[in-house]
């Protein structure tokens, strides 16, 4: 664990500078840009630094680093991008029998051919599942931002969602509604022992979901479909489901441990409905006492029999409260949460991507010796400035749906929020819109960190969007209004 930093030192002051910052991320945001078809697609995952060699695939579309983008394009009224992005997703939807229904984990065009990987090009052989499950997230943001209601009951996008569905809503050996993948199937793409029903993967399942419901009851609107009224009561049922699982077996607070740590074990048939994945007291690790406080609460980031992992993951629970998997009394225990281990999670480059970070042996076997996954480096507790605006927008969301509740609390989010913006705002320019940094503090540029990477830009720029041209934009983030 790290001990306290000084929080004196943080770089949160106000800064002179901010337009001239805001104007040249924008420019470099617009370089990002690429096309596919002649049209403008969406943007390369980071700009090529001059004078260094060896992009890898940075200057292909990944469709997760794309989120942001497609909202910033949306808040600026650039719908035909967002809609040509969606369609050129569509034509990649795999239709091999194997894979058939999954969207690939980025694309780039060369010689006029537009080439995809479904990972069987990525380092490393990993097939992504958050880009297939992104896909009808945006797709419904822009629908319904767009108003766009033709393209959403078209009968592309509505083949898509039944394709994206048949991958998740039929039979299998778990009797549970979870989906199960292998290690690194999503953002965490190299070896962390992520592997099984992790957080991150089950919440955007569930924002998945829901973005389905929502576009298949625009089509039930105009025309009247026994099956399409059975895949929708499957599809909410199963929602409903996970939804539950989740905030059974994942949610935990200072209370809910103090239960399991005095639940039976070994229990069997009917009478193991309190241990049900039967969790031995002893693998509650002993950091978790100061990390939960009093009032503290967070989603674990998975839960397999008898190994539930505790490590905090900061997109997850972010998505959880976007997509109102969370309700607003948890949203607020999570936010207690982050505020107290703010020393932890945002230090001097907001925010870390999981904590704890794994070390000696058990980084040796997890990561398979991985470098760039060293403790405190990349996924294994680095910092990603990328993922900020996520909890952002969480927070000012909350505060849109709520503006009474626990104001006390709010002002202090907001207060950090505003911090955590400046001290991107006075240094990410100056370290080149780096992709991620390093060490318990978060000082260091990431040892291998791409330079002018989009989604530390541009999430940059959403965050500037939300906290001062249009606040009220944040509802454009939230998937259940109508
Ligand atoms: C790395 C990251 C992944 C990201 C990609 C492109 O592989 O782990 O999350 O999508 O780079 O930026």
């Amino acid at each position: 664990m790290a001990q306290q930093f000084s929080q004196e030192r943080l770089r949160v002051r106000p800064s002179s500078r901010e337009d001239a910052v805001v104007a040249r991320a924008q420019e470099y945001f617009e370089r990002t840009l690429i096309q596919v078809g002649g049209k403008p697609v969406g943007s390369m995952a980071a700009l090529q630094h001059p004078g260094r060699e060896g992009a890898l695939n940075y200057d292909e579309v990944f469709l997760r680093d794309n989120v942001p983008v497609m909202l910033y394009l949306l808040l600026q009224g650039r719908h035909d991008i967002v809609r040509h992005f969606l369609e050129v997703c569509l034509d990649l939807q795999s239709s091999a029998y194997q894979t058939r229904g999954v969207f690939p984990t980025s694309f780039v065009e060369h010689d006029g051919r537009v080439l995809a990987d479904y990972g069987q090009r990525s380092i490393g052989r990993i097939t992504s599942v958050d880009a297939s499950l992104w896909w009808p997230v945006l797709c419904w943001l822009y629908v319904r931002r767009s108003r766009d209601w033709e393209f959403g009951v078209s009968q592309k996008v509505q083949r898509g969602v039944q394709l994206l569905l048949d991958l998740v809503l039929h039979p299998t050996f778990e009797g549970t509604p979870v989906l199960f993948v292998p290690d690194c199937a999503f953002m965490i793409d190299r070896p962390m022992d992520v592997w099984g029903a992790p957080l991150e993967v089950e919440v955007l399942l569930f924002g998945c979901l829901r973005s389905c419901c929502q576009l298949m009851e625009l089509a039930q609107k105009g025309n009247t479909s026994r099956l399409l009224d059975q895949r929708l009561l499957l599809t909410r049922a199963w929602q409903r489901d996970l939804r539950l699982f989740l905030l059974k077996h994942y949610w935990v607070t200072s209370k809910t441990l103090q239960v399991l740590r005095r639940r039976p074990t070994e229990q069997y048939g009917d009478h193991q409905h309190q241990n049900e994945f039967n969790v031995q007291p002893q693998v509650i690790p002993p950091w978790l006492q100061d990390w939960l406080e009093e009032r503290g609460g967070y989603l674990i980031g998975n839960m397999r029999t008898g190994r539930p992992d505790f490590r905090f993951y900061s997109l997850g629970n972010a998505l959880a409260c976007l997509f109102g998997l969370v309700s607003a009394p948890q949203q607020r225990a999570l936010f207690r949460l982050v505020l107290h281990n703010r020393e932890h999670l945002m230090a001097q480059m907001p925010m870390r991507i999981c904590h704890p970070p794994m070390e000696g042996d058990e980084w040796r076997d997890k990561t398979g010796s991985d470098p760039k996954n060293w403790p405190w480096s990349y996924h294994n507790g680095g910092h990603w400035p990328s993922l900020l605006w996520f909890l952002g927008g969480a927070i000012l969301l909350h505060e849109q749906r709520h503006p009474s509740a626990d104001v006390l609390l709010m002002g202090q989010m907001k207060a950090m929020l505003e911090e955590c913006y400046w001290s991107q705002l006075n240094q990410l320019p100056r370290q080149q819109w780096a992709e991620y940094f390093d060490g318990p503090t978060g000082t260091w540029v990431g040892q291998q960190a791409r330079t002018y990477q989009t989604w530390t830009i541009v999430g940059f720029l959403l965050l500037h969007h939300l906290l001062r041209v249009n606040p009220r934009d944040v509802t454009l983030l939230d998937i259940n209004t109508p």
